[in-house]
């Protein structure tokens, strides 16, 4: 089950994107905004991240304008690894070397075509241990070094 978010100017590609989820056969739970009205993507961040955080979620997909402001919200929460990304190359290495657990895009960014090709790639990739395995604790740790 992914967890999926957006803010006010990705409502509607969030909506988009829930229904390529649907044909695919993918569960997700969203967690709003659930209109165009204005409001503020770190709350998106913040609770998507945490309920990844929490392990109730293995992987979620956050959407705002530029998919940079979500994102950056959802790295505040510990044990995230988000990902601002509009290319299925960053998508598919940032899960390989990166391990990342949420992907963050742009509604203004990118088109739903790509998104559901990014996205696509991104639930595909696996992350390949090793020295990149030593690279994530290295994060994990700056994490516990800096509370
Ligand atoms: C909202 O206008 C916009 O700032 C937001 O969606 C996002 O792009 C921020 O990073």
């Amino acid at each position: 089950m992914l967890a999926i978010g957006s803010d006010h100017a990705a409502f509607r590609f969030k909506e988009e994107i829930k229904k390529y989820l649907d044909e695919k056969g993918i569960a997700y739970k969203d967690f709003g905004t659930y209109s165009e009205e204005s409001t503020d993507y770190p709350i998106y961040g913040e609770a998507v991240a945490k309920a990844v955080a929490r392990g109730e979620y293995e992987k979620a997909i956050l959407i705002c304008g530029t998919g940079v402001g979500i994102s950056l919200a959802a790295n505040k929460i510990k044990g995230i690894r988000a990902v601002a990304c509009s290319d299925c190359y960053t998508a598919v290495l940032s899960r390989e070397h990166n391990d990342t657990n949420i992907l963050a895009l742009g509604a203004r960014v990118v088109g739903i075509g790509l998104a559901k090709m990014i996205i696509d790639s991104w639930l595909k990739a696996e992350f390949q241990g090793g020295r990149h395995r030593r690279r994530v604790d290295m994060i994990k740790e700056i994490e516990e070094k800096n509370l």
